[in-house]
């Protein structure tokens, strides 16, 4: 604890006096009348549409509302085909039936040790429900010991719902371990759909990001630039796409906005085809983890979770016979159809709305799987964060628009790598307050970071989470990482490299989407390339008071490329004037980043041929965001200590050397630096 003076803890206690009395009075916890919601099948609108019919054919299974029809193969489970508004299939027919509606996952173990892809296939097929209203179908697949090595060591119950009046149905799934069985690392989970090529040539991912798209056959005549994913588009059938480049990785997104997105087809009158993921608690890595999301193809997904923009920290690896069991989805896949005469467009608003309704339905009152709670079943957590950093104002400042999240228990930040559980995140209101409802019943700390505010924090207590159960939590106060007074910063503490000087991209080598929306240029193709082109002889050179980050700090720190594919690792100096040198304690170089991939950043202060560094990470990150496009992967803070006897009075120099050279996509982004003088004394 930090020693504070009279006078400040004067402030405390009359300032938030009322506070502290809050703190007293509010932690309790209520058990409400478990009582299921029962889907209201009166209701006129519902009544209005056709029930809901199940065909049992000899190797598939229709379920039929009278505004969709959706075929699946048994017992393995496999979408094959999406009949609506007068469309035989909304799926792309020329694809085998096993490769156009799915989940998957990859893997390996200690006995499969090379990756390996699985599609889930079912070897059972039961009906768990066929109402008027609802039917929910069933495709397992079981893992026993006597099964040769090659097969993943994992139960998965898919799960199928429609309901009647909705069009589209919702998927799920029960991944389970039981105790005992062997290793296993699952590196990416999700359900796919690959849509009709002829029809679908329109994607949306947010009101910004959405274009006509080039076809699967476009990327295969095209050019593959430095990575297959990216590919120059030589010979597009739409002309209107020559030299474009695409890469799938230019439509990611951030978990906490990836909540809708899809294809709006060209059919007269247009349907849209649309994926809605109506929660972010079974995905993985917190609110800010990224993810694909719909693609040439056309494609699209919904990611449960991946190692994208993460690397193998966020793999589910399993060992020591670990059991396991969790619940991904349901998602919904939804359909909507414009009248002749409407703008295309308004299926994206409409898709839209119908995010709005399902995120405010969850928890879903429908799925029958007893691993699916509902509502009742689950709890609250509410309270308030507040921050105390003397250095920014003496009195306690509001959390404004903080993320707070409960996840598995961890160490401070850890949520941004956990994988195995669930995690609830929401965000606080203008005084800080925070709601997070529909938790499932567990152990989890609680986690936050503030936009603005460099660190993480966690309350010190485990919260545990009952069925019925509100907790009020007392309010929570986050001492950000801070040892003594700003003497200059660079960046904003909000774990991205936006804010950072981005580069035009190579004018042969552009997204046009990403020409109109500037906002978002780091999505372009290359940028890594134009250091040098902006730096051709001597590294990049930031000097306190005269340089703007915005302008002058590149946003990201990559090698330099030297021609015919050698890349070489880079310096970059900060310079500062210190007006007197304060040897009542250390200075501190708080240093965050954003993004590191299999880089070593080392830090040398006035010295820079000094042999060994005064600091260095050590060898950091496999997040892979410069060649994703991705302006963040993992964050990382360094506080690093600066003895007073290392600066000057009057100019000083910082040294960032990036180490690891050889290649394009070794480097860090930086989210915020700042020097801190000693700790000051009152
Ligand atoms: C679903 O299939 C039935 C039986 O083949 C057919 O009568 C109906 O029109 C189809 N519904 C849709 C929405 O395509
Ligand atoms: C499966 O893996 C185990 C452990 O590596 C090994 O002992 C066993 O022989 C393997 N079985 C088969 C059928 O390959
Ligand atoms: C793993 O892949 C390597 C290289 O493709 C191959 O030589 C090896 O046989 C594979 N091992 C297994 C167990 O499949
Ligand atoms: C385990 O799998 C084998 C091979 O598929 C099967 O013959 C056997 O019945 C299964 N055992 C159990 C207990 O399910
Ligand atoms: C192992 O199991 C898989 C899936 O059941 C099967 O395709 C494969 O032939 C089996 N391999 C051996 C060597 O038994
Ligand atoms: C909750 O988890 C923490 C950390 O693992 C543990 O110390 C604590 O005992 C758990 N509490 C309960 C009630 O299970
Ligand atoms: C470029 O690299 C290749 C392969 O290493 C080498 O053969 C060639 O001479 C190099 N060209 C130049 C201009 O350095
Ligand atoms: C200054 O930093 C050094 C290196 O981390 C540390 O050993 C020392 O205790 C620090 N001194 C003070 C006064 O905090």
């Amino acid at each position: 604890m930090e020693k504070v003076g009279w006078k400040r803890q004067w402030v405390f206690l009359v300032g938030w006096f009322g506070i502290v009395v809050q703190m007293l009075l509010l932690t309790e916890c209520s058990v409400k009348t478990p009582v299921r919601i029962p889907r209201n099948i009166n209701s006129q609108e519902l009544m209005s549409s056709p029930p809901v019919q199940l065909h049992v054919l000899d190797q598939h299974v229709i379920m039929d509302n009278g505004l969709v029809n959706v075929t699946l193969s048994t017992p393995q489970g496999m979408v094959t085909g999406i009949q609506y508004d007068g469309i035989d299939n909304l799926l792309e027919e020329q694809n085998k039936e096993r490769n156009r509606g799915y989940w998957d996952v990859v893997w390996s173990s200690t006995r499969q040790p090379n990756d390996s892809y699985d599609l889930l296939e079912g070897t059972d097929f039961r009906v768990i429900m066929e109402e008027e209203y609802q039917i929910e179908l069933s495709f397992t697949k079981t893992w026993n010991s006597s099964l040769n090595n090659t097969t993943i060591p994992l139960n998965v119950d898919k799960r199928f719902i429609m309901l009647r009046g909705s069009p589209g149905f919702y998927s799920y799934a029960i991944f389970e371990r039981l105790e005992g069985w062997p290793d296993l690392s699952i590196y990416q989970g999700r359900i796919a759909f690959k849509l009709q090529e002829q029809l679908f040539n329109y994607m949306a991912v947010s009101d910004e990001r959405q274009r006509i798209m080039p076809t699967a056959q476009d990327r295969k005549n095209g050019q593959v630039l430095d990575f297959p994913e990216a590919v120059l588009l030589t010979n597009p059938a739409n002309p209107a796409l020559q030299g474009e480049v695409d890469d799938k990785y230019q439509y990611s997104c951030d978990d906490k906005d990836n909540q809708v997105h899809g294809w709006i087809g060209s059919s007269n009158p247009p349907v849209g085809f649309w994926m809605i993921t109506p929660s972010d608690e079974f995905r993985t890595g917190g609110p800010v983890k990224q993810d694909l999301t719909s693609h040439v193809g056309p494609t699209t997904l919904s990611m449960f979770f991946s190692t994208h923009y993460a690397g193998g920290s966020l793999g589910i690896k399993f060992e020591n016979e670990e059991p396991w069991k969790k619940v991904f989805g349901p998602v919904l896949v939804y359909l909507n159809s414009a009248s002749v005469d409407d703008d295309p467009l308004k299926l994206w608003e409409d898709a839209k709305e119908q995010m709005l309704i399902e995120t405010q339905n969850w928890p879903y009152n429908f799925p029958l799987s007893e691993d699916y709670p509902f509502s009742y079943q689950r709890g609250e957590v509410t309270g308030r964060l507040l921050i105390r950093d003397r250095y920014i104002r003496e009195e306690f400042m509001t959390a404004n628009s903080a993320y707070v999240g409960l996840a598995p228990p961890g160490d401070v930040g850890s949520w941004q790598r956990e994988n195995k559980g669930y995690q609830f995140w929401t965000r606080t209101d203008a005084e800080g307050y925070f709601l997070i409802k529909g938790v499932r019943s567990g152990n989890y700390s609680l986690y936050a970071w503030v936009p603005g505010i460099v660190g993480d924090y966690k309350y010190d207590k485990s919260v545990i989470v009952s069925p019925g159960c509100n907790i009020r939590l007392s309010v929570l106060v986050f001492d950000p990482p801070r040892n003594g007074p700003t003497l200059w910063e660079i960046g904003i503490p909000d774990r991205t490299a936006a804010e950072f000087y981005v580069p035009d991209p190579n004018p042969r080598l552009t997204n046009q989407l990403y020409v109109a929306n500037n906002a978002e240029k780091f999505r372009q193709y290359g940028l890594w390339d134009r250091y040098a082109e902006l730096y051709p002889e001597q590294d990049l050179s930031y000097v306190v008071g005269l340089s703007n980050y915005e302008t002058d700090w590149f946003f990201a720190h990559v090698n330099r490329n030297i021609g015919n594919k050698t890349y070489e690792p880079t310096t970059w100096q900060i310079t500062f004037d210190l007006q007197n040198v304060i040897d009542t304690g250390n200075y501190t170089l708080q240093l965050a980043l954003a993004s590191a991939h299999e880089a070593n950043l080392q830090v040398r202060i006035n010295d820079q041929e000094a042999e060994e560094p005064y600091f260095s990470t050590g060898f950091i990150g496999k997040d892979n965001a410069i060649a994703r496009h991705g302006i963040h992967g993992l964050y990382w803070l360094f506080s690093v200590d600066i003895s007073a006897s290392l600066l000057l009075s009057g100019s000083n120099t910082i040294f960032l050397r990036q180490s690891k050279g050889a290649g394009p996509f070794k480097g860090v982004m930086y989210d915020y630096i700042r020097l801190e003088g000693p700790p000051e004394t009152d």
